[in-house]
């Protein structure tokens, strides 16, 4: 998944426009983007519209972000939405692994009582938004089958650390919170999940969302999430891999497959070796 498009659950209006975006994913939000006075409705909207969008034959992954476990909303989230089958639960304000192990026990729960397959719902944990979270990185690795994703926000951390803002004058994030997105890279691909780079919310900016897209194509990440639909389209260009870097990686892979016994080959000049068959070959995996 390149893209993942926040849509509010009680904006119907948000709801149909996100279909035809072309974002990999939706994420279908119960959580911040809703007041608690409309979480109510957002639930029953939330369902109907998964509901509805899992017919399509093409159709975009369907995640549904819930509240957190220590908000008291989150089993009638559940409740409410699951019969509609997301492809994906995503967990706010995640401390460390023991609460994806909690959210999966839930799922569990409600796939046997809505009839669905047992442990088909995954799990995206968005797991630095509270100071103490940082602490709960390396716990995700074995915590559930489920968690498919790690994510980072910098917004909730930045309002839990008390700070002014995350962004420095020239766009870039703060020290807190590249630590908080290079621990996520870490966290992630340390639990065999895809780590997933957080939103960029100037919305109107997309030179600005381009650049910081192919710095996480470059660290590892494999997406980005998304608050506008026109956000998509930059996003999945930008972490399309370029085709001078597929072109090397084919070469790489070519050079290898000729040479069997080689553990090292001379390409184009440059040394090459084990790490960069394995990344040339993670590259072409993404075609
Ligand atoms: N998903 C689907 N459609 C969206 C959308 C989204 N996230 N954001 C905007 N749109 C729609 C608008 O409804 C509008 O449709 P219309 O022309 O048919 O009325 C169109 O895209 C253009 O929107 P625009 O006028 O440029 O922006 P806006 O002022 O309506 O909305 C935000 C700006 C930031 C409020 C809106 O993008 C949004 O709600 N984003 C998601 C916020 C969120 O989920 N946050 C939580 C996670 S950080
Ligand atoms: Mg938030």
């Amino acid at each position: 998944m390149r893209s993942l498009l926040f849509v509010p659950a009680d904006s119907p209006r948000k709801l149909e426009k996100s279909l035809g975006c072309g974002a990999d994913a939706l994420i279908v939000d119960l959580e911040d983007s809703v007041a608690l006075a409309a979480k109510p409705a957002a639930r029953e909207a939330a369902r109907a519209f998964i509901t509805a969008a899992r017919q399509a034959a093409a159709r975009p992954r369907l995640i549904l972000r819930v509240n957190s476990l220590d908000s008291g909303l989150l089993e009638a989230d559940l409740d409410a939405v699951m019969a509609s089958a997301p492809d994906a639960v995503m967990l706010p304000k995640s401390r460390h692994g023991a609460d994806v192990q909690n959210l999966a026990a839930k799922l569990a729960v409600r796939e046997a009582e809505f009839g669905l397959p047992d442990g088909s719902t995954q799990i995206i944990a968005i797991a630095t938004e509270t100071a103490g979270a940082l602490f709960g990185l390396a716990s995700y690795a074995g915590a559930s089958r489920r968690l498919a994703g790690l994510t980072w926000g910098a917004e909730d951390l930045s309002a839990a650390l008390g700070a002014e803002t995350a962004r420095l004058a020239d766009g870039s994030h703060a020290d807190p919170y590249r630590l908080a997105r290079a621990l996520t890279l870490l966290a992630a691909r340390a639990a065999d999940a895809e780590p997933i780079d957080t939103v960029f919310t100037d919305f109107r900016d997309n030179a600005g969302l381009a650049a910081e897209c192919a710095a996480a194509r470059r660290d590892g990440f494999s997406g980005k999430m998304a608050i506008h639909p026109a956000q998509a389209a930059v996003i999945n260009a930008a972490f399309a891999p370029p085709p001078e870097a597929v072109e090397r990686a084919r070469k790489i892979v070519a050079a290898f497959a000729q040479n069997p016994g080689a553990g090292v080959l001379s390409i184009d000049g440059l040394m090459t070796d084990r790490p960069h068959l394995l990344r040339a070959e993670r590259l072409l995996s993404r075609l």
